[in-house]
């Protein structure tokens, strides 16, 4: 089939507000919008300024009003504890609105925060979808963050309301939730008036009196709350992504752009027609799991299947093609980091054999730069057109990606193919000046930012401009490198900031040198991301230790990986930490971490000709080698 891409996006670019107009009629509006694009206060635009609707109501109760009351909604699928649930329409809108009503039981209203700090079960989206409902306003937390980086959600986002559950289930072990919280609230300032915990059959949660709530007990006295219109422009949600500092950033969420981006996409990027199952392996805790496991799909009317569980151990290589055959899936979004796990145990494919996967259309890969092997690997394997798509947080929904819905274009391994309709993506030079074709510069996308991007940061008007709008005026920085080629491909090579990708979780060095720096002995420290052929980069911390300490280093790099695992949570995979006499530096005192790098990952790089002393970069390496880097 010929793609109908560029037409769509020639119509895009024609007029976005027409487009985005059309778009938003799929969608189910109280009022509908008085201006569809509200420029007057750039760089804070807004979308559909004056419309009122509800995410809820477009995710569940226009469903069950127009004849999918009893289609699967939800399918829980828990290869951690051997179990499977199916919620129709219709029983996960009695349970959303009975939450709400437990919400309001507690004095949640419009605006409120409630964090939700939960395991993948289907309890956390009905708590999510109890806050969109009432219009709340939720703040997911990943359950692999420690107390201390849940308190610092806590501070910022003051919810007047927690949802927790008692334990996380992972491969070998039981994860107590509890403590984390409980520790998480008594470092916290801003306290909670309450928690409502969902006692899990593994792991009894003790309760604290006045202040902590039985899940079952709640939900069994609350009345159903109906849907509260909102403001197209009011925030749906709140979610903290790493930046720069040990400062998590809150990614603000509307209602309206977001509906009506998230609506388009399963359609025209992902392919999908309502009533398909649609699968996004990812946690709730990141982008992908809010806008592919809850609202995409179930705004578009699919069935969406929940997860928990991992692609490799649970038990075996197989686990991700039993889901897809034993629940039809058509659609599988995950990171490329599981497709290398699943490679590394089953490289020629057998498990892929034991199972019906003729019903299975694509797969869509995104949260990393996917590797062009792993990419073909999967192709090979399973026959089906395999998509790259880019994008971040911020933005919601992707930047870059094969449009599946428009007609496929050819694929070119390692890029993600176009900017989806809505983008306006440029590569610029260090003087804000676009940049030739095939040459490597900064991703930038001209304002506005479409529906469903963030339209600012939480109470952090000031750190939204600095943060992404400073660099290039008129532009909204990536703070990704990469380039067009002369077909008008996207290439997205790497960050130009701190952050890492970890197994496809984004991780700031700073906040992780900020823990190592708070161990006595340390003087000074770097971290990078040094290649890992299983997650993509994994953190490597360099250490420099103060003057005189004596103690043996294997004792203290103990330390600093414990200290890494409760300040930041075992998400951040921290398990080498190297001690070297020195730091490359460069004559301004800047620590020349992407030499660093280069020498991990065993790649040729040129001195730095504002180094300092070049003769530490041989140490380094040395110092690397001895821990047996590089790894390849
Ligand atoms: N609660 C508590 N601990 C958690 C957790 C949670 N929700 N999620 C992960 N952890 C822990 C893990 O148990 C692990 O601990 P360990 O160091 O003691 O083994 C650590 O955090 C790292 O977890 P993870 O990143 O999942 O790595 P892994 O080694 O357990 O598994 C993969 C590796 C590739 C299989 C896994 O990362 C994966 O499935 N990735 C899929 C991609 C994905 O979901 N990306 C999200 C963005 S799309
Ligand atoms: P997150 O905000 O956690 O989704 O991480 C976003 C970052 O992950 C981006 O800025 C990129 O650096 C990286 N990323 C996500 N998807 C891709 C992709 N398809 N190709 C390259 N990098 C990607």
């Amino acid at each position: 089939m010929e793609s109908g891409y560029d037409s769509v996006y020639g119509h895009w670019l024609s007029n976005p507000e027409c487009f985005w107009a059309e778009a938003a009629e799929a969608v189910h509006w109280f009022k509908k919008w008085d201006r569809v694009l509200d420029a007057s206060r750039p760089p804070f635009y807004r979308w559909f300024s004056g419309g009122s609707l509800n995410s809820c109501y477009n995710a569940l109760d226009l469903h069950v009003e127009t004849g999918r009351a009893d289609q699967p909604a939800l399918i829980y699928d828990s290869a951690v504890t051997n179990s499977t649930k199916v919620i129709t329409y219709r029983v996960l809108l009695n349970e959303v609105a009975r939450f709400a009503g437990v919400l309001l039981l507690h004095g949640v209203r419009k605006g409120d925060r409630v964090i939700i700090y939960m395991p993948m079960v289907p309890e956390a989206v009905i708590a999510m979808l109890a806050c969109a409902r009432i219009g709340a306003i939720h703040s997911v937390v990943f359950g692999g963050f420690a107390a201390n980086e849940l308190a610092t959600r806590i501070n910022d986002a003051r919810p007047k309301v927690i949802v927790s559950a008692s334990c996380c289930v992972e491969v070998n072990r039981v994860v107590p939730y509890k403590p984390l919280l409980d520790q998480a609230i008594e470092l916290a300032i801003a306290k909670p008036a309450a928690c409502i915990i969902l006692q899990r059959p593994q792991e009894q949660a003790s309760m604290t009196r006045g202040r902590d709530f039985d899940w079952a007990q709640e939900m069994a006295q609350a009345k159903p709350a109906d849907c509260v219109p909102v403001a197209a422009t009011d925030p749906l949600y709140i979610l903290y992504t790493s930046g720069t500092t040990g400062l998590p950033k809150g990614v603000v969420r509307d209602n309206g752009g977001h509906l009506v981006a998230l609506k388009w996409s399963m359609k025209n990027v992902y392919g999908v027609e309502p009533g398909e199952v649609f699968w996004a392996a990812s946690d709730l805790g990141w982008a992908v799991g809010h806008s592919y496991i809850v609202y995409g799909p179930l705004f578009h009317g699919n069935t969406t299947v929940l997860y928990e569980g991992k692609p490799v151990g649970t038990p075996d290589p197989g686990a991700f093609w039993r889901v897809i055959s034993e629940h039809d899936v058509k659609v599988l979004f995950t990171a490329p980091t599981a497709f290398r796990a699943i490679k590394r145990e089953d490289p020629n494919g057998e498990y892929i054999r034991r199972y019906d996967l003729s019903r299975f259309r694509m797969l869509f890969l995104a949260g990393e730069r996917c590797d062009p092997d792993t990419l073909l690997w999967a192709g090979r394997q399973l026959g089906v057109p395999v998509i790259d798509n880019w994008w971040q947080t911020e933005t919601g929904w992707p930047v870059g990606a094969n449009c599946a819905g428009l007609g496929l274009l050819p694929i070119k391994p390692g890029s993600c193919t176009k900017p989806v309709p809505g983008y306006d993506v440029r590569v610029l030079g260090e003087d804000g000046q676009e940049i030739p074709f095939g040459q490597i510069g900064n991703i930038a996308i001209k304002l506005p930012l479409p529906p469903g991007c963030l339209p600012t940061l939480w109470n952090n008007d000031a750190g939204y401009k600095e943060s992404y709008m400073s660099t290039y005026p008129g532009y909204y920085q990536t703070a990704d490198a990469g380039f067009k080629d002369e077909d008008g491909y996207l290439w997205i090579m790497s960050r130009t900031d701190d952050i890492i990708n970890v197994a496809g979780h984004r991780l700031s060095t700073g906040a992780l040198e900020e823990v190592l720096a708070s161990h006595t002995d340390v003087a000074e420290c770097a971290v990078v991301g040094a290649a890992d052929e299983l997650k993509g980069e994994i953190p490597l911390g360099l250490i420099v230790l103060k003057t005189g300490v004596g103690r043996p280093h294997e004792v203290i790099t103990a330390e600093l990986i414990r200290m890494v695992r409760e300040k930041i949570g075992p998400v951040a995979s921290f398990k080498v930490a190297a001690i070297v006499k020195r730091l490359p530096k460069t004559r301004s005192g800047k620590i020349v971490r992407g030499t660093i790098k280069k020498i991990a990952d065993g790649l040729e790089y040129r001195i730095p000709p504002t180094i300092d002393d070049p003769a530490i970069l041989n140490e380094i390496t040395a110092d690397l080698a001895a821990l047996g880097y590089p790894r390849k």
